[in-house]
């Protein structure tokens, strides 16, 4: 599909990351929501789990890879509720502006290996992107072939539909600028880097540590691996600061915005 655009909504971003139990972020969903209005490309928004994923993810020992089966299978309940909560918010939000939206739960069309995507079934995806109906899917817990249940990231997800489906843009919007040259929480100087060539051997790779709050999936390094897989001439990926309001509609327009692009 030449003119797709995934988003990914970082976690921190729409949920109050912090707080236990989770809570929505309405305030930025809302802010968000209107920025969107000025695309009318077929879209994907792609919601990270955030509190309401990482939280039970971490109780039920999914940080850890030798968690038992059974407790990893006993987590996919709440960890499921938890997702649907957050997904109904951004629909909630989005049909207030009377955009069309349905949401495509992963856990329902996935099978991972090992935490590795084995299959996801997309017909669904490509029937309402055509039929001009905007998806909303998720970052989710999914059966695993080896481990029982697993976490499927909200970047592993838009990096494998984007390449499955052909997306134009994957836009990855965090709570940080973009990439930046060493790690903020110890270096208050770290500056933003604006292009980032795709590489295994780029030394980026070795600044760019977890993220500070609960994250079962990796943080920033591993954001830029699966975006490394990704990148071509004819993608355009940037990572963003979705915090900062008109970023996403600037990037939407096309026009110059602060942010890291991943290039060949
Ligand atoms: C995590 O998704 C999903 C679950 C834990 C269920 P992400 O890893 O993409 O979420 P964020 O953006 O870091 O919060």
């Amino acid at each position: 599909m030449d003119n797709l655009v995934i988003l990914k909504l970082g976690g921190s971003v729409i949920t109050h990351k912090e707080r236990s139990p989770p809570e929505i972020n309405r305030k930025s969903i809302i802010r968000i929501c209107e920025e969107l209005l000025i695309s009318d490309t077929p879209l994907i928004l792609v919601l990270g789990g955030g509190a309401h994923g990482h939280q039970p993810a971490k109780k039920y020992g999914f940080a850890n890879l030798s968690t038992p089966r059974k407790k990893r299978l006993d987590g996919i309940p709440e960890i499921r509720y938890s997702m649907n909560l957050l997904a109904s918010a951004i629909q909630a939000a989005l049909s207030e502006h009377q955009v069309p939206c349905i949401i495509i739960p992963p856990i329902a069309i996935t099978k991972l290996r090992n935490g590795y995507i084995e299959t996801i079934y997309l017909s669904s995806f490509r029937s309402a992107l055509k039929a001009g109906i905007t998806v909303i899917t998720h970052g989710d817990v999914c059966f695993d072939a080896e481990l029982g249940a697993a976490i499927l990231s909200g970047d592993a997800l838009s990096v494998h539909l984007a390449r499955e489906l052909g997306a134009k843009s994957v836009l990855l919007g965090t709570d940080v600028d973009g990439v930046l040259d060493d790690n903020p929480n110890r270096n208050p100087d770290a500056k933003l880097i604006p292009t980032i060539k795709a590489s295994e051997d780029n030394p980026v790779l070795n600044v760019t540590g977890p993220s500070k709050s609960i994250d079962v999936t990796g943080g920033m390094k591993r954001k830029l691996k699966e975006l490394f897989t990704l990148a071509d001439d004819n993608t355009e990926i940037i990572i963003f600061n979705l915090n900062a309001p008109g970023r996403l509609r600037r990037i939407l327009l096309g026009e110059p915005t602060i942010g890291t692009r991943i290039v060949t």
